[in-house]
């Protein structure tokens, strides 16, 4: 059943599942072995849905963690800021390394400041995950760890992400129609 706020599914629940499946297969690989301390770091709330499918499907062990950073109004467009509104606090900082899960990359500006910040802050290691890139969006020089979809300029919901706080538990990714956001 399609929402009737979508305009078209861009990637199914089918093809989501194969690229968590996907993305799961190399993170364990990478973080295989006993001198590694890996953190997934939640980038709330969009992040939500992709992380805890992501979690199931790794093999290695792992601890998770959530920040949340704000850069965006109501609407869909980057106000430029990234703002901190949940920070990362734990002792074992040094020994940590962090893998940051995030949505989508746009601008890039959310997650070249969350690698430099959590660097300053003393973290072993840290690498990028997203499910989604928009690189034909970057302001900020930016490359992810793991992708697993680049798609093209267009905003898209469910799965996790929104559009004023609404259709995150959508289980596919989807481009909404235009009337329904006025910007
Ligand atoms: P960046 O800092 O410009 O890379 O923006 C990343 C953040 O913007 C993501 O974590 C999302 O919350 C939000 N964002 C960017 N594009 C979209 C979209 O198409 N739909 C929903 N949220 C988006
Ligand atoms: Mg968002």
């Amino acid at each position: 059943m399609i929402n009737k706020d979508i305009d078209k599914v861009l990637i199914s629940e089918g093809e989501l599942d194969a690229a968590v499946s996907r993305l799961a297969e190399e993170i364990s690989r990478d973080y295989a072995g006993e001198d590694k301390k890996l953190v997934l770091l939640c980038i709330l709330k969009g992040s939500i849905v992709f992380m805890g499918d992501l979690m199931k499907k790794l093999t290695v062990p792992l601890e998770i963690d959530c920040m949340r950073v704000s850069s965006y109004g109501a609407g869909t467009q980057s106000s430029g800021n990234v703002n901190i509104v949940l920070d990362l606090i734990r002792p074992d900082l040094e020994e940590c390394d962090v893998l940051i899960v995030e949505d989508i990359i746009d601008s890039g500006r959310t997650l070249s400041y969350l690698m430099k910040y959590l660097t300053h802050k003393g973290v072993k290691s840290v690498r990028t995950c997203t499910l989604l890139d928009k690189p034909s969006r970057r302001v900020v020089d930016f490359t992810p760890d793991y992708v697993g979809f680049e798609i093209p300029d267009e905003f898209v919901v469910g799965y996790g992400l929104d559009y004023a706080e609404r259709y995150r538990a959508l289980p596919y990714v989807g481009v909404l129609k235009p009337e329904v956001y006025s910007d």
